[in-house]
């Protein structure tokens, strides 16, 4: 069930577009924001707000990827697998990922610290590899930086 804060948040959100279901992804951000994920009863919630079926918005949530709809772990890393990033050799990066964390795309670590995604194009291509972890953008990445940055997130 949508909190009244979200209600209130959603109805700001609503009010700067030409219709409810144009706030939809913005809804789901805010319902993703207090439980970290969207579960299929959340997603009927805000289907329910903003006037769609939960099939319309299931579509819509599914194309942007960063609606998780699976639990995620505490923090998410997107990494950019793009040209440029592959290019730039982001595949060292992501095995560095695979190895220190012992998870492969799609994957939370066991202790639920990291959940591990590619990600296209982050547009920052002028300073790539790049990547991601949850509102931090990390540019000009080296297998060596990785460490100390993956200290930061606990
Ligand atoms: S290709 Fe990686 S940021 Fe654009």
């Amino acid at each position: 069930m949508l909190t009244a804060q979200e209600k209130h948040q959603i109805d700001h959100e609503i009010s700067l577009v030409p219709t409810p279901q144009n706030a939809c992804i913005e809804a789901l951000k805010i319902v993703q924001q207090r439980q970290g994920w969207i579960s299929d009863e959340s997603l009927k919630d805000v289907a329910e707000y903003v006037g769609m079926s939960p099939a319309e918005l299931d579509s819509v949530a599914t194309f942007y990827n960063l609606i998780f709809r699976k639990p995620v772990g505490r923090h998410v890393i997107l990494v950019c697998d793009s040209i440029t990033c592959w290019v730039m050799g982001y595949e060292d990066i992501r095995d560095h990922l695979y190895n220190k964390l012992n998870i492969t795309y799609g994957q939370t670590t066991e202790d639920g610290r990291f959940t591990l995604l590619p990600n296209c194009c982050l547009g920052t291509c002028d300073c790539a590899p790049t990547l991601m972890i949850d509102n931090d953008l990390y540019r000009n990445l080296t297998v060596e930086q990785l460490d100390e940055i993956l200290i930061k997130y606990t």
